[in-house]
């Protein structure tokens, strides 16, 4: 099959989340099952230059948008099997950071340019896959612009909805100047939302077949307490929707292999995990204490990673004997609980705001514990990536890290790591503290990281569930 896919970010390309990461690997292990794959996303200025030096040219048109001539280049780059292609436009794409104020204009500049060039290509693809609000609205153009009758008629469309929480919600006249389609879409609702224009919505309307990427999370968006008020738009296609669970890039995250960490290590080698634990203490200025638990989080900060449970567990855990150390970045007010945090407990805490690829791999192979106290989670790679690096996962029972984390039972020594349960009042103390009572119990917690590094978090699996829903829709 010749698959299609677009999206806002790609690792290692362009990454702002875990939609990067899978548009880094999904589209490999498809080209791996023998299908013609292209990804494509914007050229952004801040892809590094090891990639651009590799960049070709190849092509580049003028299209009318919002009655102007606007130009946009292809350049390609071939990885594994795997046609990459970025589109480039420097007034919207030359930029520091992925997003921006008027990302309402630029990924509707986006979204056209993708399908101008797609309807001058000699052969349409089959599927064409569009990721979250940023591309959503691509379905809708394809069936109602008659320009792309052509296109239209070859090509099916997939939407998968990475967080439902992010809808691209803009007001009318937003939806009127940058498509430049007739308003009666607007009146009738197919683009409006209660009271907006809705990217997201548009996008699950007119996608011929919708995915997220979990089966718990999948479930969940149904109801009104997950459904981010779109949950009866959701029922009505509910024959259509999917939950296919993410996995990981192995290549990428291997503790066997990866340049990153201190030491390579695998899950008889137990003495080459604490080489890594070293590391990060010395690198964080943490005393060196091998028996001390070493807690760690990378995360967005932002509400849905529970950042307000851990305002309230933290403090009262870390006046016993533990370590934690916090990457990431987002709302300033979380930013500044962390600041504080490693002032109060100076010796105990490291706070790193930002982001670095290199450090969050020494800190999923160093750590003891990985924290995760998501209210709500649409898949979740975080824990899959501490698992294989045997580091524990405490997490909240929710969406995808329900589906990927198996409470530890002692008894049979069975289970990855520990979970909350914040809808049935289990708090996450308590998954916390039952984890901290297994650390010094060696034969239980070498248990719990080898059953986690045995894991399969690959794309194998669920690879070959995206190819039966492509193959579903011809
Ligand atoms: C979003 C979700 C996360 C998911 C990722 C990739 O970042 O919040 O749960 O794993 O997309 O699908």
């Amino acid at each position: 099959m010749k698959i299609v896919m677009a999206a806002a970010e790609c690792a290692p390309f362009a990454k702002a989340g875990g939609l990067a990461d899978v548009m880094g690997a999904l589209p490999q292990e498809l080209a791996h099952l023998g299908h013609e794959v292209q990804v494509i996303i914007p050229k952004y200025s801040l892809i590094h230059e090891r990639y651009r030096q590799q960049f070709r040219k190849v092509g580049g048109q003028s299209f009318d948008f919002k009655d102007e001539e606007k130009d946009y280049a292809i350049h390609e780059f071939n990885k594994q099997g795997v046609r990459f292609l970025f589109l480039e436009n420097d007034s919207y794409f030359e930029r520091d950071s992925i997003y921006g104020p008027d990302d309402a204009e630029r990924y509707a500049f986006f979204s056209r340019a993708v399908l101008d060039f797609l309807a001058r290509s000699e052969t349409a693809p089959d599927v064409l896959h569009v990721h979250d609000w940023h591309t959503a609205v691509v379905p809708f153009l394809l069936k109602e612009d008659p320009q792309y009758a052509q296109l239209s008629a070859h090509v099916k469309t997939v939407l998968t909805i990475h967080n439902l929480q992010f809808q691209g919600t803009f007001p009318k006249d937003v939806f009127l100047e940058q498509y430049r389609m007739d308003e009666k879409f607007y009146e009738n609702g197919q683009v409006e939302w209660q009271g907006n224009f809705n990217s997201l919505k548009t996008g699950i309307l007119y996608a011929d077949k919708l995915t997220t990427v979990s089966p718990n999370y999948r479930d969940e968006i149904l109801t009104e307490a997950y459904g981010e008020r779109l949950e009866s738009l959701l029922a009505e296609r509910e024959a259509d929707l999917r939950g296919i669970l993410n996995g990981i890039d192995t290549e990428a995250y291997n503790p066997k292999a990866d340049e990153h960490i201190a030491q390579v290590f695998n899950a008889g080698d137990i003495e080459g995990k604490q080489a890594n634990k070293r590391a990060i203490q010395k690198r964080c200025g943490l005393p060196i204490q091998p028996d001390t638990p070493l807690l760690t989080m990378v995360s967005r900060l932002s509400g849905q990673k529970g950042i307000d449970v851990l305002e309230q567990s933290l403090p009262e855990f870390l006046e016993g004997d533990l370590q934690f150390v916090l990457l990431g970045s987002g709302e300033a007010h979380y930013e500044e609980f962390f600041q504080r945090l490693e002032v109060d407990y100076a010796g105990k805490v490291s706070v790193h705001l930002g982001f670095d690829e290199a450090f969050a791999h020494q800190l999923y192979a160093g750590a003891d514990i990985f924290l995760m106290p998501s209210h709500f989670e649409p898949c979740g790679l975080s824990q899959l990536i501490s698992m294989r690096y045997g580091t524990i996962p405490v997490a909240n029972r929710t969406g995808g890290l329900r589906d990927t984390v198996d409470e530890y039972n002692e008894d049979d020594m069975t289970g990855t790591g520990f979970l909350s349960d914040f809808k049935a009042g289990l708090h996450f103390d308590e998954a916390l503290s039952r984890a901290l009572s297994f650390y010094d119990k060696p034969d239980h917690w070498n248990a719990l990281i080898h059953n986690g590094m045995a894991r399969d978090s690959s794309w194998s699996r669920s690879a070959k569930e995206y190819e039966k829903l492509y193959a579903s829709l011809n």
